[in-house]
C-alpha cells in the first residue's frame, strides 16, 4: 500500500508543488489547510495536474489541537511535512505575537499528536533566513545560525529547535511522559532550509498567489510586466557586491518540492543517518537581482519597468547554498535553469490575468 504523507499548508505556493511531486512519485497524500493565505486555487490545480479528484482536503488550523487529533484518528500518516505558517518578515514584526502563536503552536499541536498516535517522520520548512548574513559563503549546514532578526525568522529557528529536542526526547517511543498520549511513538525529523524560492509548475496550473502587494522580488517583477504594478525598486544598487545589488539563491519551486520527496523517502525507507538532520535546499548558485530582472526580460522577450532605490532595512547583502549535503546524502540536485525558472513564473502570471 503507497505511504501517506500529510501535506499541512498543501493548499498554498511550496506546499502545493510539493503535493503534485508526492503524488507523481506515488505516495498518498492529505492536504490540510486553513486557507488563511490562500484560496483553493492551487489545490484545484493540483487535482488537475496529477489527475486526482480524490485527494483528500480537510479545512483546519493546527493551532486547535482537537483538529489535529481528528486528523490524526481519521488517517494513518506515515510522514508530515509542515508548510502551515505565516511568512510575512515585515508583518512578523508589526504582529509579533500572532506569529509566535501561529507558527509555534500549530507546530507543537502537530508534534504532539503525532507523537501520541504512534509516532511519525516529520519534515519541517525551514528557511536559509536561520543563517542571517553569514560571515562565509556559501553557506553550509555547518555555517552558525544568526540571531534572528524578525519574529518570522525566530519561529524558524524555533520551530528547528522544536523539532531537535522531540527526536531527541521520542526517539525510542517509550519515554516516561507523554502528554495526553496514549499510544506514544518516535518522532524522526528533517528540517529542510530553502534558500529563495521562485517560479511555478510547467503546466502554469500552479504558483504563487500573494496576497496585495508582494513582499518578494519575483512576484513584484512579474506583477510589473504584465501592468498590476507601475514600476518594481530594486532595492540597493550599493552593496559590496559585483553590480551592487543583492545576491541570493533563487531555486525553482519544482526542483524544491522535489527535495522533499527525495527527503521523505529517505526518512520512509530507514535510510537517515541521524534522527534529526537538517539540509540546505538550494542551486549554489549566486545571482544578484540585476542579473535576475534582466534574466527575466532576456528570457521573456519584454523590458521592465525598473529603478534603483533605497535599501530595504533587514535586507542581508549576499548569501547562498552550499548544496553539497543535499546532493549527496538526498540524492538531489537542482535540475531546472534560472531561464526555465523565469519562463514558468511569468507563463504563471499571465495564467492568472487569463483569468
Ligand atoms: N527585492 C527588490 N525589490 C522588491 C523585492 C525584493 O529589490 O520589490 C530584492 C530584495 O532587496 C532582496 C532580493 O530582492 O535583495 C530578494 O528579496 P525577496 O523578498 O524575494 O527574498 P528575501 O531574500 O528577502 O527573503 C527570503 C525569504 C523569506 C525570508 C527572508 C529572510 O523569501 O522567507 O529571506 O530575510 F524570511
Amino acid at each position: 500500500m503507497a505511504k501517506r504523507v500529510l501535506v499541512s499548508g498543501g493548499a498554498g505556493y511550496i506546499g502545493s508543488h510539493v503535493s503534485v511531486e508526492l503524488i507523481e512519485a506515488g505516495y498518498d497524500v492529505v492536504v490540510a489547510d486553513n486557507l488563511s493565505n490562500c484560496d483553493m486555487t492551487c489545490f484545484e490545480g493540483v487535482k488537475k495536474i496529477t489527475g486526482r479528484e480524490d485527494i483528500p482536503f480537510i479545512k483546519m488550523d493546527f493551532c486547535d489541537i482537537k483538529a489535529v487529533e481528528n486528523l490524526f484518528d481519521e488517517f494513518k500518516i506515515d510522514a508530515v511535512i509542515h508548510f502551515a505558517a505565516f511568512k510575512a518578515v515585515g508583518e512578523s514584526v508589526a504582529e509579533p505575537i500572532m506569529y509566535y502563536k501561529n507558527n509555534l503552536e500549530s507546530f507543537m499541536n502537530l508534534i504532539q499528536v503525532a507523537h501520541g498516535h504512534g509516532g511519525c517522520n516529520v519534515l519541517f520548512s525551514s528557511s536559509a533566513t536561520v543563517y542571517g548574513e553569514p560571515d562565509e559563503l556559501p553557506v553550509t549546514e555547518k555555517s552558525p545560525r544568526q540571531s534572528a532578526t524578525s519574529p518570522y525568522g525566530n519561529t524558524k529557528q524555533i520551530c528547528e529547535d522544536i523539532l531537535r529536542d522531540s527526536v531527541n526526547a521520542y526517539v525510542t517511543g517509550d519515554s516516561t511522559v507523554h502528554i495526553g498520549s496514549d499510544r506514544p511513538g518516535p518522532i524522526k525529523g528533517i528540517a529542510l532550509r530553502y534558500f529563495n524560492p521562485i517560479g511555478a509548475h510547467p503546466s502554469a496550473l500552479i504558483g504563487e498567489l500573494p496576497r496585495g502587494v508582494p513582499n518578494n522580488l519575483v512576484p513584484f517583477i512579474t506583477q510589473t510586466a504584465i501592468g498590476k504594478r507601475d514600476c518594481l525598486n530594486i532595492f540597493g544598487n550599493d552593496y559590496p557586491t559585483p553590480d551592487g545589488t543583492c545576491q541570493r539563491d533563487y531555486i525553482d519551486v519544482v526542483d524544491l518540492a522535489k527535495a522533499h520527496v527525495h527527503a521523505v523517502r529517505r526518512m520512509l525507507e530507514g535510510k537517515m543517518e541521524n534522527d534529526y538532520e537538517v539540509f540546505n535546499v538550494g542551486t549554489g548558485k549566486p545571482l544578484s537581482v540585476l542579473e535576475l530582472v534582466k534574466a527575466f526580460e532576456k528570457v521573456n522577450g519584454l523590458s521592465l519597468n525598473y529603478k534603483f532605490a533605497p535599501r530595504r532595512p533587514g535586507d542581508v547583502v549576499a548569501i547562498w547554498a552550499d548544496p553539497t549535503l543535499a546532493n549527496e546524502k538526498l540524492g538531489w540536485k537542482a535540475e531546472r535553469t534560472t531561464e526555465q525558472t523565469l519562463a514558468s513564473a511569468w507563463a504563471w502570471e499571465k495564467h492568472l490575468a487569463d483569468k
